[in-house]
């Protein structure tokens, strides 16, 4: 079966292929970690990270084990979400990682799938630079496999890490279903949620006696990284867009570091990501932290959203 090497050798340039390469060397060393039999992950690190969210001790070792492996790729910068500002490498690097080290860290003390994402980019703009200019993107989750969606700018192919620590081919051309029956989406903030919003998911759950005509099933992991493998394995849509509490004007994920490579991977998948009204993949940047509203998956459930956000 390929290995995640010989998929690169032919598809990326030397500097990205190593650069891909390390980063699944980390998630080996990640998913080793997890694996392992410690009770201190799910531990709180003591510090909150540039967000504020509180970190815990598996989101900063994480951290660290993708900066090594950006270090050693000879990166030129990387930007993390545990970070404040981008740490520079490199002089010579031809490359930034940016990377959500640790996504879904709420799931980690209760045996939950969570993961890394990862985005590569050219040095130009110090990595705040519209989304589809991204040399690669991927997600790395750690559930009962370890797998692996990368792209390296033209379609998405998933792996499975094997018991050597080595990443296997499943699919070269992961292809998100254009219809799905799945919606993904935080229910206990709807009375927070805006009208387009609530409008959707009224007719979601309305389902084949409603205006959509079919009947829809509610998933919602609580890890980006997990909800994205299933709506990349059988589709669906996931919404994490706007809302009215406070602090959440732009939804709760980051352009930069999820929102940004999820999106890459999910148009190379012949899906769609938006944030309601623009794909996320046009927006430019202006802060390593910056959050966008998320909307992502099957092009016709997203297109419906836009729909509703589009009626006002
Ligand atoms: P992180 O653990 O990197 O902070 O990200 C958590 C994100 C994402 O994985 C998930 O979809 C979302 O937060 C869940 O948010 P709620 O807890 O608000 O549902
Ligand atoms: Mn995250
Ligand atoms: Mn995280």
């Amino acid at each position: 079966m390929t290995s995640l090497s010989a998929y690169l050798e032919t598809r990326a340039t030397t500097d990205l292929a190593r650069a891909i390469a390390g980063l699944a060397t980390a998630a080996v060393r990640i998913s080793a970690e997890i694996r392992a039999p410690h009770s201190v992950l799910d531990a709180v690190a003591g510090d909150v990270n540039a967000d504020g969210d509180t970190q815990k001790a598996l989101d900063v070792l994480a951290d660290e084990i993708i900066l090594e492996a950006a270090r050693d790729a000879g990166a030129a910068a990387y930007m993390s979400e545990e970070r404040e500002a981008a740490i520079p490498l490199a002089d010579d690097g031809s490359l930034i990682i940016a990377s959500d080290p640790l996504d879904g860290s709420s799931n980690i003390g209760v045996n939950v799938s969570i993961g890394t994402i990862f985005s590569i980019l050219p040095t130009d703009g110090s990595g705040l630079i519209d989304g589809r200019r991204q040399l690669a993107a991927g997600v790395f989750v750690y559930g009962p496999q370890t797998t692996l969606l990368v792209t390296v700018g033209v379609g998405v192919a998933s792996f499975r890490m094997d018991a050597d620590g080595d990443f296997r081919l499943i699919d070269d051309t992961v292809r998100i279903p254009a219809a799905s029956g799945e919606f993904a989406i935080n229910a206990g903030n709807q009375r927070h949620w805006l009208p387009p919003v609530q409008r959707y998911i009224a007719d979601c759950v309305a389902g084949a006696d409603g205006p959509r005509g079919k009947n829809f099933g509610q998933r919602w992991v609580g890890s980006l990284v997990a909800d994205a493998w299933r709506i990349f394995c059988r589709g669906g849509v996931f919404l994490y867009l706007a809302d009215r509490r406070d602090g959440f004007a732009d939804g709760r994920l980051r352009l930069v570091y999820e929102a940004a490579p999820m999106a890459l991977l999910v148009e190379q998948a012949g899906g769609r990501a938006t944030d309601g009204t623009r794909d996320i993949l046009d927006i430019t940047p202006t802060a390593v932290h910056q959050r966008v509203p998320l909307v992502f998956g099957s092009c016709e459930e997203v297109d419906e959203v836009g729909r509703q956000h589009a009626a006002g």
